[in-house]
């Protein structure tokens, strides 16, 4: 498995560019299936959970081409099988996307129940609900959602009592393709879901309110060939900002949308950073500056995103201050601050709370990353403490952040990838 090495004590200083979006990719990714002929898709990510999902479909026969540099092309035309089997759903939850458009589109769909994991229960019963409003049969037996459409599936009011990122994308591609009119309420919010929006949009769907709380489909027959590129990545846009305010540094972000950012930015502001933008660029100068901590309680979008706590928890075990993070979306969100305090940090947890004491005798030490973005945060600590710190299990990293080690190297990071493939 392999670790990073990180020798911190450093400020980071210069440029760096942000990747298409992971959590937009992978429901994209999923909406070819909603229409026989080509849809390419540019600005993608080179991650592993992108090429899990581009695996899963392959395996369904459906041809995935790739072509430039971060383009595919993906056509179902050749699609000959409606199963997305555990071996590939354990590894990643967002499998859980294709349901909605096999559905749809085929008629039937075969899906892994996807467990458990790292930060919390994470039930999908919201996605079988919804697709039941819209007739689909389903049953859950041997660990499969299988479900099953009579012609095709009918507009419904959905109406989410939790607000669900990918169950809002799975009834919205399901949605293209049913007869009459779907109502989501309660809708996610997320620039992500309205990238996704925009894409099926661009492929003939009838789609308007997305953005908003409230969707409303137009179901079509068919959709048509397109062409999309992918949003800019908002939480490693956030990550690498975060970064450089804690290392006291100044980054500039290039290739990114600061207008859906900013729950982050005024989060920051409060740390005492200046930030400057333009239409697609972000920089963030610390001045040397030691941060202030700010509090923090997540929230669906556009309040503060549970995928940025993590990084604001590293940024506070070394800020001036005492801090509160308060996690509201998933229960169990708080193990990378175990291994913070295996650095030196001061943090108290009391159920969904958790006291952070900012200070700066921390150190590097051996850690364990833990899910994907737990793990981004203790690169950031390990970057701007004394010492070295050595991170194992450092795979989540790679399912949602491009290159990360490059990025950080470009901008000063003292950080090495150990392979124990490379070292025998
Ligand atoms: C997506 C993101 C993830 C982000 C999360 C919250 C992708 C691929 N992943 O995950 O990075 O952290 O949104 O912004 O986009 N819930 C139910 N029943 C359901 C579905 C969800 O109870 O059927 C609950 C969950 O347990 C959680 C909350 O709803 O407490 C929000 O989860 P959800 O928005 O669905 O997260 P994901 O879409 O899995």
């Amino acid at each position: 498995m392999d670790k990073f090495l990180i020798e911190g004590g450093k400020c980071l200083q210069g440029e760096v560019r942000i990747s298409g979006a992971k959590n937009a990719a992978l429901p994209i990714i999923a909406a070819a299936l909603l229409v026989k002929g080509p849809l390419t898709i540019s600005n993608l990510p080179a991650l592993h959970d992108v090429n899990t999902m581009l695996a899963l479909i392959g395996r369904m026969g459906v041809s995935v081409e790739r072509k430039a540099d971060m383009q595919v092309c993906i056509d179902s035309s050749s699609i000959d099988s409606y199963s997305a089997p555990y071996e590939l759903v354990k590894t990643m939850r967002a499998s859980i996307l294709v349901l909605g458009p096999l559905l749809a589109h085929f008629g039937e769909a075969e899906v892994s129940l996807p467990g458990g994991c790292a930060i919390g229960s994470r039930p999908v019963d919201l996605h079988i609900r919804g697709l039941e409003a819209m007739g689909a049969k389903i049953v859950v037996e041997e660990g499969y959602i299988r479900a099953t459409s009579d012609g095709r599936l009918k507009g419904a009011t959905i109406f989410f009592d939790t607000v669900t990122v990918t169950g809002t994308e799975n009834i919205l591609m399901a949605a293209t393709l049913a007869q009459g009119q779907t109502i989501i309420e309660n809708a996610a919010k997320e620039p992500e879901v309205t990238d996704l929006a925009q894409c099926l949009i661009s492929m003939g769907a009838d789609i308007s309110g997305a953005g908003t709380d409230t969707i409303i489909v137009n179901g079509v027959a068919e959709l048509h060939s397109a062409e999309h590129s992918v949003v800019p990545d908002r939480i490693e846009t956030g990550t690498f900002l975060v970064a450089a305010a804690m290392s006291g540094g100044k980054v500039t972000t290039t290739a990114t949308r600061p207008d859906i950012q900013e729950a982050v930015l005024q989060k920051l502001i409060e740390a005492g950073a200046t930030i400057e933008s333009g239409d697609d660029w972000i920089s963030l100068d610390m001045q040397g500056k030691r941060p202030k901590a700010v509090n923090i309680t997540t929230a669906p979008y556009p309040a503060f995103p549970t995928d940025m706590q993590a990084q604001f928890a590293a940024m506070n075990c070394v800020a001036e201050g005492t801090s509160h993070i308060k996690e509201t979306i998933f229960e169990n969100r708080f193990m990378h601050m175990q291994e913070m305090i295996r650095m030196g940090a001061k943090i108290l947890i009391d159920g969904n709370t958790a006291s952070i004491e900012g200070c700066t005798q921390l150190r590097g030490a051996p850690v364990m990353a833990t899910d994907l973005r737990a793990s981004a945060s203790l690169v950031m600590l390990a970057l701007v403490v004394q010492g070295e710190t050595l991170i194992d299990r450092i795979y989540h990293i790679d399912r949602g952040y491009e290159n990360i080690e490059e990025k950080f190297q470009g901008l000063g990071g003292k950080i090495t990838r150990i392979s124990p493939s490379k070292a025998t």
